[in-house]
């Protein structure tokens, strides 16, 4: 059977990892992720400079590391995976000039994945869920629905044309003095508020489509820091608890009613297993989670999420879309190039914005 050494630097994680298998039924024989977020913890988000010369440094050493945990050699590797973007450009960069070193020095195939597609395809890995799945890809630097449809095939329903929900469970944690990152912070203090404490906004809930927005809800969250710091001084327990219950509400509401949209275009092709899979850091929220269950309970859908470790990112998913790739015949030669954007449906229109981390697609 195929085994694939995956590469991603796509942000600020520098990963390798080794798969072996076929489409659908893979197993993971080693994934190494070395974060940077201590690099950038002083600068209040992703450096791209300090992150591509991070993945310089730490690719070979990764890839070294994946190679032993799998007792294999390069020469045991039937192709070279690397994510050739979306993403902040000097790390694909990395990534892809050290895949095109070990595909030229070890005689093996070069194939470039969008690292949405490693995303979207973690549960064929994970599950061996069967095509056409519907996928919500909610992290810190991505938001939207797709229906997988194939290996090179997907349909973007929508998504956010503005901040990524991870991104803004991050900057509320910040403006509230919470720690990074802000997602599970935010969700912890909610346990304790009140979620109808505050009446934030549940932008484009009654605009046809998937389309999402979080930067309004950001703002909102802050005016009302502020109003509560005016009329106070300061902020009690109590009200930083009243205001993560009542954005984290706003941000399920909204995931909700989209889903509910999403599932509806997804259910129109009488899919024969119908499944709805999330993945991304936010897909971790349990109240999040909670209601994307029950919705599907509700309609009959099946729900899966991948384990953390490879919803977040990794390099075991780009080795799984690469092994897919591998198997279609859809090599790359080694004029393959970095892309900073690159959407996974060209067909499309595109999204609006940049996030914190990078590019979006
Ligand atoms: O997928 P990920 O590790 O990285 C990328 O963005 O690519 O996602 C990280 C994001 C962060 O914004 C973090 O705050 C958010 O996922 N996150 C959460 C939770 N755990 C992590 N957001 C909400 N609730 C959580 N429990
Ligand atoms: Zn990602």
């Amino acid at each position: 059977m195929p085994v694939i050494l995956g590469l991603e630097s796509s942000c600020d994680d520098t990963a390798a990892a080794v798969i072996e298998g076929t489409s659908g039924q893979a197993t993971v024989l080693s994934s190494i992720v070395e974060g940077q977020t201590s690099l950038h913890a002083d600068f209040g988000g992703v450096v791209p400079e300090i992150a591509a010369r991070a993945h310089a440094e730490r690719l070979d050493g990764c890839v070294e590391q994946a190679l032993q945990a799998a007792g294999m050699t390069l020469a045991d590797m039937d192709a070279i995976a690397v994510t050739a973007g979306p993403g902040l450009i000097g790390g694909v960069v990395s990534g892809v000039m050290c895949a095109k070193g070990l595909a030229i020095g070890g005689g093996r195939p070069l194939i470039g994945v969008n690292h949405l597609a490693g995303h979207a395809l973690t549960p064929r890995l994970t599950d061996g869920v069967a095509y056409p799945f519907l996928m919500l890809l909610v992290s810190g630097g991505h938001c939207q629905f797709l229906i997988a449809r194939g290996t090179d095939s997907f349909e973007r329903l929508g998504g956010t044309i503005d901040d990524a929900p991870g991104e803004a469970f991050d900057k509320t944690a910040k403006l509230l003095g919470l720690p990074q990152p802000g997602g599970p912070s935010v969700e912890r203090e909610a346990r304790n508020g009140d979620p109808a404490g505050y009446d934030f906004p549940r932008p484009l809930m009654n605009r046809p489509g998937c389309d999402m927005s979080f930067s309004g809800l950001k703002t909102a969250l802050l005016r009302a820091r502020d109003d509560v710091v005016a009329a106070k001084s300061g902020l009690t327990s109590q009200d930083r608890a009243d205001l993560c219950a009542s954005f984290q509400s706003a941000v399920v509401d909204v995931l909700r009613a989209k889903t509910e949209r999403a599932l509806d275009q997804y259910m129109a092709l009488a899919p024969d297993l119908p499944l709805l899979a999330v993945a991304g850091g936010v897909a971790a929220n349990t109240p999040i989670r909670a209601a994307l269950e029950a919705l599907c309970a509700a309609r009959g859908v099946a729900f899966t999420a991948p384990p953390l470790a490879l919803c977040t990112d990794n390099a075991a998913m780009i080795a799984y879309a690469g092994l897919e790739r591998f198997e279609a015949g859809l090599l790359d030669d080694y004029t393959l190039a970095a892309r900073p954007r690159w959407p996974l449906d060209a067909q499309a229109a595109p999204m609006l914005g940049s996030g914190k981390k990078g590019a979006k697609a």
